[in-house]
């Protein structure tokens, strides 16, 4: 496999960035004809960020499947597509070839037809990070049918609601889940989602942990009986063979839910042809990946960093790709980089908060492992701190390997700003420039263009981005005016991303963080509307206000101040109570950090909380609050202060 659109010089990057820039067709049209389309696209581009609408290479049908597998076989079949790195270390790894993947999704896909699945039918895949989440993922995009990926930390509520804002029919499982010392019940979680649920069909249970797990008649089978059946179906002279469905560019891949400023998680909906053309560009040219190389995303497939870059992205490319099971901290914090050693990995991609937390445990972890074979390292997810960059450059790199600061979001597909690993130059804490095919723009509050540089000669604005990418959203499932609403309604004409950032001379972009309700924790989107709600549905919760406030390890971590009317146990009783209540409604990944009780929250004279005050209380900037004036009540704004956690 070569890469005719690889970025390979600075000089490369500037050209290809303006040619981009001056005529996106002609350039998106090069790249994407390096894939294999059974028929061509009509038109590469149609688009305004009015509706929205966004139309990439319409008409043109192909299948992801046979983009991200057949095409590769006959010069790759023996090639690893997959390492798996199982959690326990003493588990055998399992290397899944091209031509074994080929095998696996043909029989998913056949095994999805025998159960009743159909083209543009909701699949919500809830499993381990095991390679039959892989087939699963491809095996649906075989047939046509859309996948919904729900990351294991979700709760059973949190499961509900989006298996009914999909109107999903079929789910996809595991009995349970290994991930470093503790088992996770899925299936039983799953049990939960479906008490009450009218849509679901079939629930098809992969066995990893063997954890006893309840079946019902009718509903539930097994993976293996089913994949088995499907195996004697398409098995024809000694060769497995599932056709692929026929798809147009624009019908949709994969819906995955992620947390805005507003109380329901939204369903992003990706499409296949940009989706594809965009994971596959960005992989090659940010991580500078070269045929043969062995590229470690630690991510969970639950997130869409999962998605485009252990799955899409790489498969695309045909490069190989780690999936890891466990966590890096189990069975101690050397875990990552006893599986560098082990799998001569490449490259490695991982999130900062990974990166603060190991660098909790010193130098002793990673003192003896063979690192030589890594030539890149990157990060996602959050804004990287100078200390946890150095760490990462020195201990892991040895200040010989490029870091790249990729930034992103579920909605962008993949990557849009970022520095291309030794080929553009990176700069610490700063993601740099952007991919080609991005034109950022940074906003003041009006939408205005920022054009005055502050006393560090950087511009400091609300980052924009001007025209479509080809992996830029479609729609957001069922609703498409949410999704005109929440991106491109606040600056008409442009997609707003949520983010601040800053600007230098060089025209390289520092990411400062979300300027919305939208909270990070460990590289997690949550928003503060969805934890105030789980918080409030506790029955002694009168009224709560979530902000984030700065956390060691975390980035983030999750402050609430609560209102709370009930005599049922003391403080810390009661503490756990909210914590678990929001644990069943969204998930542990919400937990708060801190709860505080209080009497009231800071409102104006219209009853609208005032989350500046509370942010500064929680970032501990007491001292320097602002005007409280216009409050209706400034006296609580003390008792509030003098409460702090
Ligand atoms: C943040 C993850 C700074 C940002 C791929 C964004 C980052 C949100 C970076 C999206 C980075 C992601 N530097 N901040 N390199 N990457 N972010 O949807 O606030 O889970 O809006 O996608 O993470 O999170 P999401």
């Amino acid at each position: 496999m070569s890469y005719p659109y690889q970025i390979k010089s600075l000089a490369q990057y500037h050209d290809d960035y303006k040619k981009s820039a001056e005529d996106p067709e002609a350039f998106w049209g090069d790249v994407a004809s390096n894939f294999y389309w059974r028929k061509k696209w009509d038109k590469v581009l149609d688009w305004n960020f009015t509706e929205p609408k966004i139309e990439w290479f319409k008409g043109g049908k192909l299948n992801i499947t046979e983009n991200c597998i057949d095409r590769h076989l006959a010069t790759m079949a023996d090639k690893p597509a997959i390492i798996w790195e199982p959690n326990n270390p003493e588990e055998r790894v399992r290397v899944v070839t091209y031509a074994r993947l080929h095998k696996r999704v043909c029989q998913v896909a056949q095994m999805l037809v025998n159960n009743g699945v159909k083209k543009g039918d909701r699949v919500c895949i809830y499993m381990g990070m095991v390679p039959e989440l892989a087939y699963a993922i491809l095996g649906c995009a075989r047939i046509g049918a859309i996948h919904s990926v729900i990351f294991g930390g979700f709760s059973a509520q949190s499961i509900a609601d989006r298996l009914y804002d999909a109107q999903a029919e079929f789910i996809i499982t595991c009995d349970g889940a290994f991930r470093g010392g503790k088992d996770i019940p899925l299936k039983s979680v799953i049990d939960d989602a479906l008490i009450g649920n009218r849509t679901v069909k079939r629930v098809i249970v992969y066995t990893r942990t063997r954890t006893p797990v309840s079946m019902i008649k009718g509903r539930d089978v097994w993976w293996e009986d089913e994949m088995d059946y499907a195996e004697t179906q398409v098995e024809k002279d000694g060769k497995v063979f599932f056709p692929a469905e026929e798809m147009d560019a624009e019908d949709p891949l994969f819906i995955l839910y992620t947390s805005g400023s507003t109380g329901k998680p939204k369903g992003v909906v990706h499409t296949i042809g940009g989706y594809m053309v965009w994971t596959a560009y960005t992989f090659v040219n940010v991580f500078q990946y070269q045929p043969g190389d062995v590229h470690f995303c630690t991510a969970d497939i639950g997130w869409i960093t999962g998605h485009s870059y252990i799955v899409y992205g790489p498969l695309a490319a045909g490069a190989t790709s780690m999936m890891f099971e466990g966590i890096p901290s189990w069975p101690d914090a050397g875990r990552f980089w006893e599986i560098v050693q082990k799998h001569k990995v490449n490259c490695i991609y991982t999130a900062p908060t990974a990166i603060r937390s190991l660098m909790s445990y010193g130098t002793a972890p990673v003192e003896g492992k063979d690192l030589s074979s890594l030539k890149v390292l990157g990060t996602v997810g959050e804004p990287i701190n100078e200390e946890a960059w150095h760490w990462y450059d020195e201990n892991i790199g040895k200040k010989a390997c490029p870091i790249v600061d990729t930034w992103w979001q579920t909605e962008t597909g993949g990557t849009l700003i970022s520095n291309l690993a030794g080929v553009t130059p990176g700069i610490p804490s700063w993601a740099s420039l952007p991919m080609p095919g991005v034109q950022p723009l940074l906003v003041d509050e009006r939408g205005h263009e920022i054009t005055e540089k502050d006393e560090h000669g950087h511009l400091k604005g609300n980052l924009c981005i001007k025209a479509p990418w080809p992996g830029i959203l479609r729609t957001t499932w069922g609703d498409h005016e949410r999704c005109r609403t929440n991106y491109f309604a606040t600056y008409p004409g442009l997609y707003f991303t949520g983010d601040g950032a800053l600007k230098d001379e060089g025209g390289n972009y520092r990411i400062t963080g979300r300027v919305d309700d939208v909270l990070n924790i460990s590289g997690h989107r949550i928003g503060t509307a969805e934890v105030e709600n789980a918080i409030n549905m506790h029955s002694g919760v009168v009224e709560s206000a979530v902000v984030g406030y700065p956390h060691d390890i975390k980035g983030q971590g999750i402050y609430a101040f609560v209102i709370y009317n009930g005599h049922h146990g003391d403080e810390n009783l009661r503490r756990q109570d909210i914590s678990l209540t929001v644990s069943k409604i969204i998930g542990p990944i919400a937990k708060p950090d801190k709860i505080q009780f209080v009497t009231g929250l800071p409102k104006t004279r219209s009853g609208k909380i005032m989350r500046r005050i509370l942010r500064k209380i929680a970032e501990g900037e007491i001292a320097n609050l602002g005007d409280t004036t216009t409050l209706l009540d400034p006296g609580v704004v003390d008792e509030i202060k003098d409460g702090k956690l």
